[in-house]
């Protein structure tokens, strides 16, 4: 935390209880006179951004163990040039960073400081979901702690992870609110870089008084977009650079809902890794999409200028026309922060070695297959979203309050229900449909998704023949509207119950999870 007088904590109307809070969240601190607050906008005026880009505080494992407590709670934070009413994991948006290496222990004391159920999920780690393990059916009440256990395998890939709530009905909610952190698994060689940076992106919309605004039924059947677009907890924060450096980035998209298409034009990127571990070689691209709960780290050289990295609005599809045909990730290009390069170039940098082979699941045998359809269907009457209120308007439009039902293989999440029954120690071949104008994607908890065939690049052989290139791998797979995505899947080193979902989250909170037992 860096060091604040009092007198500037009174300056900014922060005291007594209020100053630890800000404190641990840490500041934005561009020195602008304040104004009223504005509602927020999605293009907030100069007023309201900047500030030098900051980074949550890190926890790092010593000894092969890190221990912590989460506390998930209501806190105030500053968001551009006000203050906001969000929740977070130790009064901090986001949670601290938790570095840790392959064969760690991670040990969370994770308090629930809410007035609703919770859970915590380690987004990506393969790690056991059983007992106090990366459990998605362990419930905190409100005022109740849970400990967690995370043991690490030896062999796990090294990566960009994250941590958030879990429990069905508040998942949405609970991360739009502000709950979620970084996980770091480190790579056993330290790779010739000029400097890491972590880059966590969320989104929320506030009202005038600060606090998160509501979400209508429709912005949960198309999943809620926030109306302020944060890194790291703020508005458009400023970094700079020297020419020459070459950096990492390591980007989670923590969104909710929101798609993220980056450019960062005028500076070199090349994608180093999606999900985990790292690709064999790096790859040159111009932009990288990252739909929710998806990751990437990047490798970027800098040349000298001011560049912008920008999300660029994705199409994901539309709502059906019964329930009025709206379109979601409307809201056009966001400006995310800037980087200004300049001074004396940096010298240049040893070549980034190339990475492990990938395993391949291509040539393995496939012990059984699977077709899983995530659909949309009428409105969900008299349940308990609508509580009780809604109906059909006499013309195949839902009433009032009506919600549609997200399912998986036409059933709504049941958490008691088994859904898929797997072989310890077999490779799975699932077909993930969509029969949906909604594109769904599809997160499955402890193993990894190798994707054989998405149909989107026409590079699958028409007698189903597996696509050519590097392996593909990944834990959070879109399925576009009315498309389909073939995945294989190595069932091993863990046995237990756990789900997959859709990580648009509100559709995951609206039934589109399914549970898969491996035994
Ligand atoms: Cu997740
Ligand atoms: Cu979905
Ligand atoms: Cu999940």
């Amino acid at each position: 935390m860096s060091p604040l007088s009092r007198q500037q904590l009174l300056g900014w109307g922060l005291t007594g209880g209020a100053l630890a809070v800000a404190g641990a969240a840490g500041l934005w601190w561009g020195a602008r006179p304040q104004g009223p607050a504005p509602r927020a906008s999605p293009a907030p005026g100069p007023a309201a951004v900047g500030g030098g880009l900051r980074e949550p505080d890190t926890l790092s494992s010593a000894d092969g163990l890190l221990e912590l407590e989460l506390r998930a709670a209501p806190a105030e934070v500053r968001i551009g040039d006000r203050r906001a009413q969000v929740h977070a994991f130790n009064a901090s948006l986001p949670g601290p960073t938790l570095r840790i290496r392959a064969g760690d222990t991670l040990r969370v004391r994770m308090v629930n400081g809410l007035d609703a159920p919770t859970n915590l999920h380690v987004h990506g780690l393969h790690v056991s979901p059983q007992g106090n393990g990366d459990n998605p059916f362990v419930a905190i009440g409100p005022g109740e702690a849970f400990d967690y256990e995370f043991a690490v395998p030896a062999d796990h890939p090294p990566g960009t992870y994250w941590y958030h709530p879990h429990h069905h009905g508040h998942v949405a909610d609970q991360v739009g609110a502000g709950l979620y952190g970084a996980i770091v698994v480190e790579d056993p060689e330290p790779l010739p870089v000029t400097r890491e940076r972590l880059l966590m992106v969320s989104d929320l919309s506030l009202n005038t008084s600060g606090r998160l605004a509501g979400v209508s039924p429709m912005e949960q059947m198309t999943g809620r977009e926030g109306e302020l677009v944060l890194v790291n907890g703020h508005v458009r924060p400023e970094l700079s650079a020297a020419p020459g450096e070459r950096e990492r980035w390591r980007i989670i998209n923590a969104c909710p809902s929101r798609f993220l298409r980056l450019h960062l034009q005028g500076q070199s990127l090349r994608l180093l890794s999606r999900d985990r571990g790292r690709f064999h070689t790096p790859v040159d691209v111009d932009a990288v999409e990252l739909v929710p709960g998806g990751r990437v780290e990047l490798l970027v050289e800098t040349s000298e200028g001011t560049s912008t990295l920008v999300a660029s609005s994705v199409d994901r599809g539309t709502m059906p026309d019964m329930m009025g045909g709206a379109r979601p990730g409307g809201t056009g290009p966001v400006d995310l922060l800037e980087m200004t390069v300049s001074g004396n170039p940096v010298p240049a940098l040893p070549v980034v070695p190339a990475g492990p082979v990938l395993p391949d699941l291509r040539g393995e045998t496939v012990s059984s297959r699977r077709t899983l359809d995530f659909a949309m269907s009428g409105p969900m009457m008299g349940g308990p979203m609508m509580g009780g209120r809604g109906g059909p308007g006499g013309n195949g439009r839902p009433g009032p309050g009506g919600m549609m039902s997200f399912t998986v293989n036409g059933r709504a999440f049941g958490p008691d229900r088994t859904d898929a029954r797997v072989q310890a120690g077999t490779v799975e071949e699932w077909v993930l449909t969509n029969s949906s104008p909604m594109d769904h994607p599809i997160h499955l908890h402890v193993w990894p998704m190798q994707v054989i065939q998405d149909g989107a690049d026409g590079q699958a052989g028409a007698d189903g023949q597996d696509e050519p290139g590097e392996p593909r791998w990944a834990d959070v797979v879109n399925v576009p509207a009315f498309g389909e995505v073939t995945v294989r899947v190595a069932f091993e080193d863990f046995t237990g119950r756990t789900v997959f979902h859709c990580h648009i989250l509100d559709h995951e909170d609206l039934g589109m999870m399914g549970t898969v037992e491996v035994g």
